[in-house]
């Protein structure tokens, strides 16, 4: 053991050095309280203290207190032992309040510091055992926990390109195309991120977005694919992919796949209260799906459909921004509106960079980043 020595008796001193290294210690010799603690605060490699009770200045209970309060772990919590001459019983109950290991009388005697050294030192190995087990026993948990974190991980992936799947897949039957999907993800992370929202959210949204209408899945194609006015019973049934959507997704217990559950139930309501399913009005609407809606008919102004032409971005923006025969911009919330108005380059940008119409609807980290 690495032994801090500190006593102000020089002969004293000198004997229990010698005693000590011919038990096979090592010692760090002190004359005085005020050294031993510079010396602890400046290095505090020392396995125990081994410390007369009487010194002038500052005296081994008072320094053995100060010991105790230093904050690192290591030094506050050393093992002490007291050599002292007197029989004072009260210094003998304070020194014991300060978790002492052992006392020795003087003059000291061989077989007692041996005895003394040994407790301490049976002491320090059960300390190390503990602690050793204890790390052992840690890293175990945080490998468990790692392999929980990368399961859990492995099913949300798995359920999200799941039902991403299925949205690709009522998607093709719809516009034939996955294109629309991937803008509509980064149209809606983008109104996420200058919203203000955090990383997470705008991740959430930018993976919920796109199953806005996966609904469709359950939608004949004739009602979907048909050029004509739809009859009100077509339309009702064209109506229902918003509560079809939401029963897909509701099932699942993925945060992100309720998300796309309350996106798909209520990204046709309109914030005047003109919309589909439920007719809700203004903040009612959650605010997901109302950033989806308004990137949505976006996303539609750009994009031709059998019965009418694709706009260019400026002739799309001066829609979303005055309206026209089949646009009511008072159907959008004014604020998301705002929002999008003002940083529409942006916008123009993304439909810009991903107008490749069919990669595979298996690209998912396209939509996911
Ligand atoms: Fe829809
Ligand atoms: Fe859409």
């Amino acid at each position: 053991m690495k032994i801090l020595l500190v006593e102000d008796d020089l002969a004293t001193r000198e004997e229990v050095s010698d005693l000590l290294e011919t038990l096979g210690h090592d010692t760090v010799d002190s004359d005085c309280a005020e050294e031993a603690l510079q010396y602890i605060r400046s290095d505090g490699s020392a396995d125990l203290i081994l410390f007369d009770l009487n010194m002038p200045g500052t005296s081994g209970l008072d320094m053995i207190k100060e010991v105790r309060h230093t904050s690192a772990q290591a030094v506050s919590t050393m093992p002490a032992i007291c050599m002292t001459g007197s029989k004072d019983a009260h210094a003998v109950v304070e020194l014991l309040k300060t978790g002492i290991t052992d006392f020795l009388f003087k003059p000291l005697r061989l077989a007692d510091l041996k005895s003394s050294l040994q407790k301490v030192e049976s002491e320090i190995s059960r300390v190390r055992a503990q602690e050793s087990q204890a790390a052992a026993l840690n890293d175990k948990l945080n490998e468990k926990d790692k392999l929980l974190e990368e399961l859990s991980l492995e099913l949300s992936e798995s359920q999200t390109e799941s039902v991403l799947c299925l949205a690709y897949a009522a998607e093709y039957k719809d516009l034939g195309t996955g294109a629309h999907l991937r803008r509509i993800s980064k149209y809606a992370e983008r109104m996420a991120e200058l919203l203000g929202w955090s990383e997470e959210r705008c991740s959430s949204i930018a993976l919920a977005a796109p199953l806005h209408d996966v609904g469709k899945i359950g939608i004949p194609d004739t009602v979907l694919n048909k050029t004509g006015t739809l009859t009100s019973r077509e339309f009702n049934c064209l109506k229902s992919h918003t509560t079809l959507g939401a029963e897909i997704l509701s099932a699942s217990k993925s945060p992100v796949m309720r998300l796309g559950a309350k996106i798909a139930h209520y990204h046709h309501e309109n914030y005047d209260g003109t919309g589909y399913p439920s007719g809700l009005v203004g903040s009612q609407i959650p605010i997901e799906a109302m950033i989806t809606a308004i990137v949505d008919v976006y996303d539609a102004l750009r994009t031709s459909r059998p019965y009418k032409e694709a706009m260019d971005h400026a002739s799309a923006i001066d829609t979303m921004c005055n309206g026209d025969e089949r646009t009511d911009v008072s159907k959008f919330h004014p604020e998301l509106l705002k929002t999008f108005l003002h940083n529409h380059h942006d916008f123009g940008e993304i439909y810009r960079k991903n107008t490749v119409a069919d990669v595979p609807p298996i690209v998912l980290n396209a939509v996911a980043h």
